[in-house]
């Protein structure tokens, strides 16, 4: 058995179709240039230690227990997840080990970019790597989908089927994935409002409007649906125009669901204003990142536009490697 390992996985972003996913829609998604990377060391005891020094948290996890080191309680909400991974393969295999697991990731927490579904991922592979035990991407999909219905309660699994198996995909839950072998470049700028918020919040909300209001809510999900239908015809013919159209409506209907905020708004807005094709929130909203679809001759004044409404700005690319085991 080896004493060490390391994996890394991506962070994606949600071209269109979120929430709407949570409730049976499609959705598109594509995995981006930055990531989360993991190392794991075999332990002489049975404690389950985890640090993420980005975000100043660590402790250790013994008998279902846990014994902070840095970041106090906090850090057993934002580690919990990582835990139940390393849980699930030691239980499933039957190890009587423990390890240290640390993360080092350079996607932002918890601003729609899916970092808490790369680090699960990241951690299900190295940990495979390191006990030898089945390392397939559909295997590390599922325990990390499991460690996100911890934080999220019903996540549609999108974010770690994206950061699993990298590209584009097309996502459907109770549907096979399915990754698009699409040619077209998509110039995308990401624009941070540097607002933190709770995915699990927003898609109870939802889940909420749709309790009190289902027959409106529904036919609202539904057009979600179809928009992202519709924009397959626009990908496959890189009709960069009609995507951007497309990716207008699909935020509107979002500010429908209430998951926008103002800051969002203000840095979508500025994005279109100066030429943007198309700008949307991009994850769960209420906060954290949008997405603007941009022509190259305009890239620069979109770029500042959304710095000048107060957002940090991200030069990012697709990326089409998924789960990667470094070591
Ligand atoms: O904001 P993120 O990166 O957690 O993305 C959430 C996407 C949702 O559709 C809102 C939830 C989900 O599980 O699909």
């Amino acid at each position: 058995m080896k004493t060490q390992a390391k994996a890394s996985a991506p962070a994606k972003v949600i071209l269109l179709g979120e929430h709407f996913v949570v409730h049976g829609e499609p959705a598109i998604v594509l995995a981006i240039d930055r990531r989360a990377r993991v190392t794991v060391n075999i332990r002489s005891d049975r404690k389950i230690f985890i640090k993420s020094e980005d975000i100043g948290i660590s402790g250790f996890f013994m008998d279902d227990q846990f014994f902070p080191q840095r970041g106090g309680r906090e850090a057993e909400r934002k580690l919990e997840p990582i835990y139940s991974v390393a849980r699930e393969i030691l239980q499933k295999y039957r190890l009587k080990k423990g390890v240290n697991i640390e993360i080092k990731s350079s996607i932002p927490t918890a601003a729609g970019l899916g970092s808490s579904a790369a680090v699960s991922v990241a951690s299900a592979a190295a940990l495979c790597s390191l006990f030898g035990c089945d390392e397939s991407k559909d295997y590390i999909f599922q325990i990390a989908f499991n460690a996100e219905k911890i934080i999220h309660g019903t996540p549609s699994g999108v974010d770690p089927a994206v950061s699993t198996y990298g590209g584009i995909l097309w996502y459907r839950k109770s549907e096979p994935i399915r990754r698009l072998n699409i040619d077209v470049d998509l110039p995308l700028i990401i624009g941070n409002t540097g607002k933190e918020r709770s995915t699990g919040k927003l898609v109870a909300k939802v889940n909420s409007l749709k309790e009190r209001y289902p027959s409106i809510i529904s036919k609202v999900i539904s057009a979600g649906g179809e928009i992202i239908k519709r924009s397959m015809k626009a990908l496959r013919e890189g009709d960069l125009k009609t995507l951007g159209e497309l990716m207008n409506i699909n935020h509107e209907l979002l500010s429908a669901l209430q998951v926008s905020c103002e800051e969002l708004e203000s840095l979508v807005h500025a994005a279109r204003n100066a030429g943007a094709l198309g700008a949307k929130l991009t994850g769960a909203g209420g906060g954290g990142c949008m997405i603007a679809l941009v022509s190259p001759e305009k890239t620069e004044d979109v770029a500042l536009a959304i710095e000048k409404a107060g957002g940090e700005v991200f030069v990012t690319r697709k990326t089409d490697i998924g789960v990667t085991i470094e070591e």
